[in-house]
């Protein structure tokens, strides 16, 4: 029984997954490389410094650590930026009701994201009512794959794994999720997504109705 639902934020509430891409894409095309839209699959779900990295490998390139830091910050800089003129209209749509409609049946509501930016794009939506608890990117160690995050998310919601639905955009977070014990919901395109439980093409076509069949 589903006690418990955990957003992913990037690509599953608003579009900042989009921002995320055209700022690594910006970086990439510094390095003469032209980052694709499959390519930026890899790089969602996991860190900042794990998605340069990624980026780099796929150019044959090699740098040091503080070069690195620097790269992830002249990114991190364009991606604030970007996201500093997002609005609540930008919300997905279905996604405010979705959230709702559970809070009514008594299900507990979190926020698990990657993202160290994860309070500022909450805050600009103006949607932090929403949630019992947020775990965001600076709160744990490892990013997805791992499971800490959603494990974390559960742990401050006090609800067991088990009991708990992750909704992800990630193949990444679909990993975590999984691995975390938990059932999930893979919104986006089932190529990436197939492990989930159940994939939707877009967070508001989840019916909560599916819970119990997951
Ligand atoms: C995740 C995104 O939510 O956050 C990743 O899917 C991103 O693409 C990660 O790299 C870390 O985000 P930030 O804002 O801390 O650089
Ligand atoms: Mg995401």
């Amino acid at each position: 029984m589903i006690k418990a639902a955990i957003f992913d934020l990037d690509g599953v509430i608003v579009d900042t997954a989009h921002y995320h891409y055209i700022a690594w894409k910006r970086l990439a095309s510094e390095f003469n490389i032209n980052l694709t839209i499959e390519q930026n699959e890899r790089l969602k779900g996991v860190s900042r410094i794990r998605s340069l990295e990624i980026i780099l490998e796929l150019g044959n390139i090699q740098l040091p650590e503080e070069e690195k830091e620097r790269l992830a910050s002249k990114k991190n800089a364009w991606f604030v930026e970007y996201i500093e003129s997002i609005r609540p209209e930008e919300i997905f749509s279905g996604v405010e009701e979705l959230i709702q409609s559970m809070r009514m049946k008594g299900i507990k509501i979190a926020l698990a994201s990657s993202s160290k930016n994860a309070p500022r794009v909450i805050e600009l939506l103006k949607i932090g009512h929403l949630f019992d608890a947020m775990v965001d990117g600076g709160m744990i160690t490892h990013t997805k794959p791992h499971p800490e995050i959603f494990l974390l998310a559960a742990s401050k919601l006090n609800i067991p794994p088990a009991n708990c639905v992750v909704l992800e955009d990630a193949e990444a977070g679909v990993e975590a999720a999984l691995a975390a014990g938990m059932k999930c919901v893979g919104v986006g395109a089932t190529a990436q997504l197939g492990k989930a439980n159940k994939v939707v093409a877009k967070t508001g076509e989840f019916d909560m109705n599916w819970l119990v069949a997951l």
